[in-house]
């Protein structure tokens, strides 16, 4: 068992801008929660912040429902984030993870998931919680995230993502409570475009609510590439 003492300080996003509106990027040693539509780059925002965080030394975890070792690794080198050394080096750690089915009690998998995050690297993001959390009840829900507050507990940093679908505006409004940072993504319409949106909602327990949009696309061999809000308009 390795003895973790506080750190400070920040992840880098994996991008400039979208630290900027964080003040700086994710709080080291909190809980955060990215949530949003399907396709709305999720999964690429998390596997730059994992690229962001191994580039600064730091050592991450992926449980993911949503790849296998392989096919993660192929996809972020398909966005220039080649981090297969990492992953031979041990720095990096991809776990798939199953979801769960319907009918199926999601108690168990979801306390199997704080257990497994205990003792994971210092950085780890789930990805996606949504098959857990849609089958779960609020007070289920809530608790899995006040676990995970918890765990943080300034030393370790915790990422969940969830589908925006999953979770009813009452329960995503106690689960963004409890979290430092919440990530909103989503997908709209500017004239003829369909253009990826991500607001910051929060950060370190501070709401806001203007000013912290950006849009962005994804591009091959780059990652997320903003958009100034002019062009995305025209
Ligand atoms: N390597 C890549 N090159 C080009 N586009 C990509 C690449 N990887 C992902 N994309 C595009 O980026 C967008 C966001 O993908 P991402 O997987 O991050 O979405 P998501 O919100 O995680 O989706 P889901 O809800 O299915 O999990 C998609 O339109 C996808 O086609
Ligand atoms: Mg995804």
């Amino acid at each position: 068992m390795s003895v973790k003492t506080a750190v400070v300080g920040n992840i880098s996003t994996g991008n400039s801008e979208i630290d900027k509106k964080m003040g700086g990027g994710i709080p080291v040693g909190s809980m955060s929660l990215i949530e949003g539509q399907p396709d709305s780059g999720k999964s690429v925002l998390t596997q730059q912040i994992l690229w962001g965080s191994l580039a600064c030394g730091h050592k991450a975890t992926l449980f993911t429902t949503e790849n296998t070792v392989r096919s993660l690794l192929n996809q972020m080198k398909s966005l220039n984030l080649d981090m297969t050394d990492y992953y031979l080096l041990n720095y990096l750690k991809i776990r798939p993870i199953k979801t769960v089915k319907k009918g199926e009690d999601p108690e168990e998998t979801l306390r199997a998931l704080i257990a497994m995050q205990a003792e994971e690297h210092d950085l780890v993001i789930v990805d996606a919680l949504t098959s857990f959390i849609s089958r779960a009840t609020t007070e289920q829900s809530i608790s899995y995230f006040e676990e995970c507050k918890g765990l943080a507990n300034g030393t370790r940093t915790l990422i969940g993502v969830v589908h925006s679908y999953a979770v009813t505006e009452n329960v995503l409004s106690r689960i963004s409570s409890m979290c430092d940072a919440h990530l909103r993504l989503r997908i709209e319409t500017m004239g003829a475009q369909l253009v990826k949106m991500l607001e910051v909602a929060k950060v370190r327990g501070a709401q806001r609510t203007t000013g912290n949009i950006i849009s962005f696309e994804v591009e091959p061999n780059w990652g997320m590439r903003i958009i100034p809000f002019s062009k995305a308009r025209a």
